[in-house]
């Protein structure tokens, strides 16, 4: 359901190119005398390659060369002593097999079935070692992941002495990211010069992943990737893919393009790493939090140290006194994991939120009103002031609106017919960060305005908010703006993760746009009869493809007329723009959010179903009125999948991955879900950025599995504490 406010604003500027399919992914674009690679990957979690057996595939029709680390060209990377962590993974680079379904051989072919069928040709030999791929089992060599704070308060003592506490463990699988598009690289080389069109979050990263594999100075790379079809963290860092890619290019000296399957995505990138986490929290009889312990181990693979903050939400979503965060990693032999949506973030919050509300049924307190109580006014953990906090207001208005005062405390008490009825809620939370970015605007004779910056947009709307924000600054329609990204040789910005790209590539668009308007307010001055000679520049504003003086409709001077009389085709500037540090560090930077479910619960089969949602968002000033609800429904129906579908199942035995795949790895469709509702409340941040926005791709998502979970124990009476919540759990 689309909430009326949300009819307002204007739709997706690439959505006609996306639904008639001239938004070209990745895997489309082709080169002349282009070949097909397709990866062999390993069918042991560890050990060695003794031997590729390549005969009978090379014999195949069509067959170019079977590639690995046994006849490639070497990568230009610094010898690594045996041992040595982190050793970042490069596919065909060496006979070591780190974990099950490695890429560890591509052939090459004319067409993409005639490189597959040869795949399934190839021979290899091991030398097998054993392994280890249960994180309970890990658990005990666990260790610090580097993330160590001092305690606040006295914890322990804290909670020993509290009469109201909830002590409990929460446990999370391996998820998938499950992107639409498939992993794909289109690699060429010329003349010593490389070309890829890749599926990544971050062009400039990919372009220096290329420069330091090589050996050749970034100026010799291009990278495309203009359009994503979903990345959720997938494509923060170069997978397989990539690599692959780009040496068999180098090595048959044709262009090569590499398409993951479907079951070679969940075995060669990375994934929401397992976690176990407990959680010991405390209050007085008041609700008051006296104690948060909250201790969390989730896993990293063999080769490298990845970690992710879980913990970090127990330290400043509440204010209490006396708190203790422990981090740990174990060493798996798996793939290394990757950020996944609201990584560390929803997983932590998941716990913390889940036991708050074990806690609010043993104070016998309504659990938004627990959350009011703790309410943190300033950041509980550096004291620092929030930069705007409308959170309070979030409670509100979603409450309202979802009818929570309507809630009977105790469990199993509403009621649907035969269903049982659950209402649960969650806070959720992100931090608003903001990097340096780059623009070029080019505003034209004809009135068109180009802007152009090398970022990504990987599905929440890029495109779209960044023609908005030009539009609005230039004041011109939206029709006049095209907005260019996804190129490296455009003005280098930061890759598209941690919801971070509005605020920093809008402000570099819109401080672009405002230096053109400045530019033609000199090149206007130096015409006779300027009206903003000696006038305050602050007072210039654009309306109507014209500039004017704010309330002079006289002095009003229209773009072209600018341009021409100044004999000027365009006007076109690059910019970068730095986040106000100074500024920014002196408050704590974060959205919020509440976010309230409806579950209805089937107990004879143990079928749950989200039937409503309601979320009250504060993320400043919300830009792209319709990306943004799109992006709080995502995280919605994120949640639904994570709560009660989502897990990457392996067999330890072998070491594998048993589902890789959408059979077998359920993600929610359509009929799994109700009605969604999103509330952006009106927040003023004059301290985020200049455009008073901060990010809320991840955000959506943060609160809701918790909420999903406190809501099904509100139905049932039935609290699960290892997601997902399947049917089995609950009968
Ligand atoms: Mo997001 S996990 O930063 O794509």
């Amino acid at each position: 359901m689309i909430n009326e406010f949300f009819q307002d604003g204007p739709s997706r500027v690439d959505g006609r190119a996306k639904v008639t399919g001239t938004a070209t992914y990745v895997a489309e674009h082709r080169f002349p005398n282009m070949a097909y690679g397709y990866l062999v990957q390993s069918t042991i979690a560890r050990g060695r390659i003794l031997e590729i057996d390549a005969a009978e595939a090379e014999k195949q029709p069509g067959v170019v060369k079977v590639l690995s680390h046994l006849n490639l060209q070497k990568l230009a990377l610094p010898e690594r002593p045996a041992g040595t962590i982190p050793r970042p993974f490069y596919a065909l680079t060496s006979p070591d097999v780190l974990f099950n379904a490695q890429p560890i051989a591509v052939v090459v072919a004319d067409t993409f079935e005639q490189a597959r069928f040869a795949a399934s040709l190839v021979k290899v030999k091991y030398e097998q070692a054993p392994h280890q791929t249960d994180l309970e089992k890990a658990v005990s060599s666990a260790f610090t992941s580097g993330r160590e704070q001092a305690d606040r308060g006295t914890p322990a003592e804290a909670f020993a002495a509290s009469e109201f506490k909830v002590e409990a463990e929460y446990t999370i699988p391996i998820e998938h990211h499950n992107a639409m598009e498939p992993h794909a690289t289109v690699a060429n080389w010329t003349d010593g010069k490389l070309t890829v069109y890749d599926k990544t979050q971050g062009i400039q990263g990919t372009t220096g992943y290329l420069a330091s594999a090589f050996g050749i100075d970034r100026s010799n790379i291009r990278v495309l990737s203009p359009f994503v079809g979903g990345a959720f963290g997938a494509a923060l860092r170069p997978g397989p893919n990539l690599i692959v890619a780009a040496m068999a290019s180098r090595e048959v000296k044709r262009p090569v393009k590499v398409v993951y399957s479907r079951r070679q995505l969940a075995t060669a990138h990375g994934y929401r790493p397992e976690s176990i986490q407990t959680l010991k929290i405390s209050a007085n009889k008041d609700g008051k939090l006296t104690s948060i312990i909250h201790e969390a181990v989730h896993n990293t693979s063999a080769h490298e140290n990845f970690s992710e903050s879980l913990v970090g939400v127990s330290r400043n979503l509440y204010s209490c006194p006396n708190v203790r965060t422990v981090a740990k990693i174990a060493r798996t032999d798996l793939q290394t994991p990757l950020w996944m949506r609201a990584p560390g973030m929803v997983s932590g919050a998941w716990a913390l939120e889940s036991a708050l509300d074990e806690l609010s049924y043993k104070l016998k307190i309504d659990p938004m009103q627990l959350r009011l109580i703790n309410y943190a006014e300033t950041d509980p953990e550096s004291g620092r002031p929030f930069s705007s906090k409308e959170l309070r207001e979030c409670y509100k208005q979603a409450a309202e609106r979802f009818g929570w005062s309507k809630r009977k405390p105790e469990p199993r008490s509403m009621r649907d017919g035969k269903l049982l009825v659950g209402w649960g809620m969650a806070t959720g939370t992100w931090p608003a960060s903001q990097a340096p970015a780059s623009a070029r605007v080019t505003l034209n004779l004809d009135g068109t305005v180009r802007v152009e910056s090398g970022t990504t947009d990987i599905g929440p709307g890029t495109y779209t908010t960044m023609t908005i924000i030009a539009a609005r600054t230039m004041g011109v329609q939206i029709e006049k703006v095209t907005f260019v990204l996804g190129d490296s040789e455009l003005p280098p910005s930061p890759g598209q993760g941690g919801s971070t790209t509005t605020s920093s590539v809008g402000t570099a668009v819109q401080e672009a746009c405002e230096l053109v308007l400045k530019q033609l307010v000199e090149h206007a001055n130096k015409m006779e009869g300027s009206p903003f000679v000696g006038v305050d520049p602050e007072t210039v504003v654009a309306e109507d493809a014209a500039i004017l003086v704010k309330g002079k409709p006289e002095t009003k001077r229209k773009f072209a007329d600018i341009l021409r009389q100044n004999n000027l085709q365009n006007v076109s500037l690059l910019h970068r723009s730095t986040p106000d540090q100074g500024r920014r560090s002196r408050y704590t930077i974060a959205s919020h959010a509440a976010q309230f479910v409806e579950v209805k619960v089937d107990e004879e089969i143990g079928r749950v179903r989200v039937t409503r949602a309601v979320q009250g968002t504060a993320a400043g000033r919300i830009v792209n009125p319709k990306g943004a609800h799109s992006q709080e429904m995502g995280g919605v129906v994120w949640g639904v999948g994570m709560a009660l579908m989502e897990k990457t199942e392996i067999d330890h035995k072998l070491g594998r991955i048993m589902n890789p795949n959408l059979a077998g790895y359920h993600v929610p469709v359509n009929a799994d879900i109700g009605e969604i509702e999103t509330i952006f409340v009106v927040e003023v941040d004059e301290i985020v950025n200049p455009l008073g926005a901060k990010g809320l791709g991840e955000l959506g998502l943060v609160g809701i599995p918790a909420a999903i979970a406190n809501a099904v124990f509100h139905a049932t009476g039935k609290r699960v504490r290892d997601l997902p919540i399947t049917p089995d759990k609950l009968i």
